[in-house]
């Protein structure tokens, strides 16, 4: 008999912006696991086209329309995945507002002194709020199951100042406190609360937002052969979420192709050494 600590079998699990990117990798990888997948996004067709996906490789998946911009919405989801599937084990808050005129090169959430307080606080509703709220409406669920776990992404942008996009660094910096407080309050009820911190994922939205200039230059100080897959995090994800991630909890981990893992003048002086290297 085999016993595989990654299996999730009978779990049931919630994932905003579930239909495109880390989410959709995260679904797909859950489901095939054994979960039961409820994909929580503002794309109607791509959630159903996520769904079909998940269905069709012979997993169970259900999408739920939701702009995470909006409580009720938030309750909604985590209310049509308990009717459904008979309670929640796993959400995972992942959903963030990416869009080029917001947070692409130019975009609105640019320097401070420039931003207004109608986008300052649309971007903290969706990419922070949201997730307090996503795990308010989960964790009484979570409870009455004896425990859970949640997930949520932040951002290297969180860990450290980009240039540009304050906001969304805050925000993501907010979610890193967030999620140590639900590990502390929760923790000895039986909830995890783990945050994963994305380098550089070749997602729809990473293509959007992020000029390739700029993503060959995070690439080329990444301690990697190669830029990030979604797939590299919903790895983590899953395990996480299973037995075999069961005593991870309160924790931010970081999954950047060594991104921010040395001096950040140091990656030049490499390239220098690779010059050097070539030419010899
Ligand atoms: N791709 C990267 O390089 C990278 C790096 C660091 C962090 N992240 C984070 O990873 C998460 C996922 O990003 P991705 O790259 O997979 O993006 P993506 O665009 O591929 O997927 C995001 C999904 O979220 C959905 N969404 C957007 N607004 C929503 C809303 N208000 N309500 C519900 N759903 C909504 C979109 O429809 C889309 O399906 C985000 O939190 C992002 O900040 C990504």
């Amino acid at each position: 008999m085999s016993y595989s600590g990654l299996d999730l079998t009978g779990k049931v699990a919630a994932i905003t912006g579930g239909a495109s990117g880390i989410g959709l990798a995260t679904a797909q990888l859950m489901a095939s696991r054994g979960a039961a997948v409820v994909i929580g996004d503002i794309n109607e067709t791509a959630a159903a086209e996520a769904v079909a996906s998940i269905e069709e490789a012979g997993g169970r998946a259900l999408a739920v329309t939701t702009d995470v911009g909006e409580d009720a919405q938030i309750k909604n989801l985590v209310d049509q995945t308990v009717a459904t599937y008979g309670g929640i084990d796993i959400l995972y808050n992942n959903a963030a507002l990416m869009a080029p005129e917001i947070n692409g090169p130019g975009g609105r959430d640019n320097l401070i002194e420039d931003i207004d307080a109608e986008l300052f606080e649309r971007v903290l509703r969706i990419d922070l709020v949201s997730y307090a709220l996503g795990a308010k409406y989960a964790i009484p669920h979570m409870l009455e199951r004896g425990g859970g776990c949640i997930l949520h992404t932040t951002s290297a942008g969180g860990e450290v100042s980009e240039l540009p996009r304050a906001m969304y660094g805050t925000a993501k910096s907010g979610i890193i406190g967030l999620n140590r407080n639900i590990a502390t309050q929760y923790g000895k009820r039986g909830i995890r609360s783990v945050a994963i911190s994305p380098g550089v994922i070749l997602t729809p939205a990473a293509e959007a937002v992020v000029p390739p200039e700029l993503i060959d230059a995070l690439v080329r100080h990444t301690t990697h052969t190669r830029i990030g897959r979604a797939r590299d995090i919903a790895e983590l994800a899953a395990f996480l979420a299973s037995d075999a991630g069961s005593y991870i909890t309160g924790q931010t981990i970081t999954v950047d192709g060594g991104l921010l893992c040395h001096l950040p003048t140091f990656a030049e002086e490499w390239d220098k050494d690779y010059a050097a290297a070539a030419a010899s």
